[in-house]
């Protein structure tokens, strides 16, 4: 984890690109094992009554595993388009079961020409070009377009409670900072990829679903996965932020079963898809991780924002400093997404789920080692905690 996210989240989004990086009112009474689907709706073990042809534009990095997993369980046939650079890290399996297309979506569509889909999965539509291309060669051959977006375009988050019918910014403006226009291209780009798939689709065609943070195993940012991995080591660890600032997150496989089941249903509309099931601060999602572990730790809260800025402490997700243009950034409602079907897996099975991912052979030395290397927020902490505790 970077200590300014913001910069990792537009370097995430360019590694997304070039690395190529129904009803669970009573919870989830099953056990999680890292990469499984989780078990949160009910019938999940259950085949779908019309089985679905789904294409994914994209499909082998964070979320698509995740939803090609699930589809399969429910028996549905499913087609991924890629450049076939990026190999999956997790759900390898599964792709035994799946056509591969190949293409690239800068300048060969060739594989998507003449075929036809029930649903069509944009994951890979971070382009506006992109999606007005597929957009334009999937409309009369697919029935449903689903895109994935993101929480990222009500940014700036200003709201106390943004729902999806809050308006989001179509351009990034002018006379800002760099950390803003990140912010600002990342949702604009999202928000007119959106317009772009309503206008083509019309309105009972298309299925937006906009995530927060995603966590979960096969995550390639290295974001969520430090509190995971830094609780589990123990020590004096330290919490920025006042007891209860907001935090928001969601376990991929939640999102990912939550758009199956969308498309099974041909939910039409607009939904946010981010936890937990209820509003959290940072100190309970601290103490909810540290109880997937036994490891002696002992929290250094350090709620002063001033400090925090001076050190540069500002955005290790899912705590966000909110102030500015970061108030509501952990304020996003999900009532709308939970009433159609958006189910939550315990945050200690998801945590548990990622401890042993990333402990596994599919992640790389190297790779473990950049979590708590020199720029991440372990390394700064022991100098960082001495500065607090002689403060105080
Ligand atoms: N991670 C989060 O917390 C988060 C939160 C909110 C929203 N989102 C959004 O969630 C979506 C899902 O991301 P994901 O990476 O997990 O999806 P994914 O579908 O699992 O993987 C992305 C895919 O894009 C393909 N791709 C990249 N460049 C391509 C090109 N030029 N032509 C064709 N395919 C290309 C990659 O394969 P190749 O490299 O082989 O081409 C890869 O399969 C993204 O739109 C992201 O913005 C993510």
């Amino acid at each position: 984890m970077k200590k300014n996210q913001n910069k990792s989240r537009r370097k995430f989004l360019q590694t997304g690109l070039t690395l190529g990086a129904l009803m669970p009112m009573l919870g989830n009474p099953f056990q999680s094992k890292a990469g499984k689907p989780q078990p949160n709706f009910s019938g999940d073990e259950e085949k779908a009554l019309h089985p679905l042809k789904i294409l994914i534009l994209g499909g082998t990095s964070f979320l698509g595993p995740q939803q090609i997993a699930y589809a399969l369980q429910r028996g549905h046939s499913i087609s991924t388009f890629t450049r076939g650079k990026t190999i999956p890290a997790v759900q390898k399996t599964v792709f035994d079961d799946v056509e591969q297309l190949i293409g690239d979506r800068n300048n060969n569509h060739d594989a998507l020409r003449g075929r036809k889909w029930d649903v069509a999965i944009d994951n890979s539509g971070n382009r506006l070009q992109w999606v007005k291309d597929a957009v334009a060669l999937l409309k009369d051959n697919v029935d449903v377009y689903m895109y994935t977006s993101s929480t990222g375009v009500y940014y700036p988050y200003l709201g106390n409670d943004l729902k999806e019918n809050t308006k989001p910014v179509l351009k990034t403006p002018e006379g800002i900072t760099q950390v803003q226009k990140y912010e600002y291209d990342y949702g604009v780009m999202k928000a007119n990829n959106e317009i772009e798939v309503m206008n083509g689709f019309g309105k009972d065609r298309s299925i937006i679903v906009r995530p927060t943070y995603m966590m979960g195993p096969g995550d390639q940012t290295d974001r969520f996965t430090y509190w995971p991995e830094r609780i589990a080591m123990g020590g004096e660890i330290l919490v920025p932020g006042k007891a209860d600032d907001p935090v928001q997150y969601i376990d991929v496989r939640d999102v990912a079963a939550f758009m199956i089941r969308l498309a099974e249903n041909k939910k039409a509309g607009t939904y946010n898809a981010a936890g937990p099931a209820s509003a959290t601060g940072m100190h309970a999602f601290i103490y909810g991780v540290h109880a997937a572990f036994n490891s002696k730790a002992n929290f250094v809260m350090i709620p002063d924002y001033d400090f925090l800025t001076k050190h540069n402490i500002l955005d290790p997700v899912p705590w966000i400093m909110p102030v500015g243009d970061n108030y509501g950034s952990a304020r996003v409602n999900i009532s709308h997404a939970v009433a159609n079907g958006l189910a939550f897996t315990p945050l200690a099975d998801s945590v548990r789920d990622i401890h042993q991912w990333w402990n596994s052979e599919n992640v790389s030395d190297e790779k473990r080692a950049k979590l708590l290397g020199h720029d991440s927020l372990y390394k700064s902490e022991i100098a960082v905690i001495a500065e607090w505790k002689a403060k105080k």
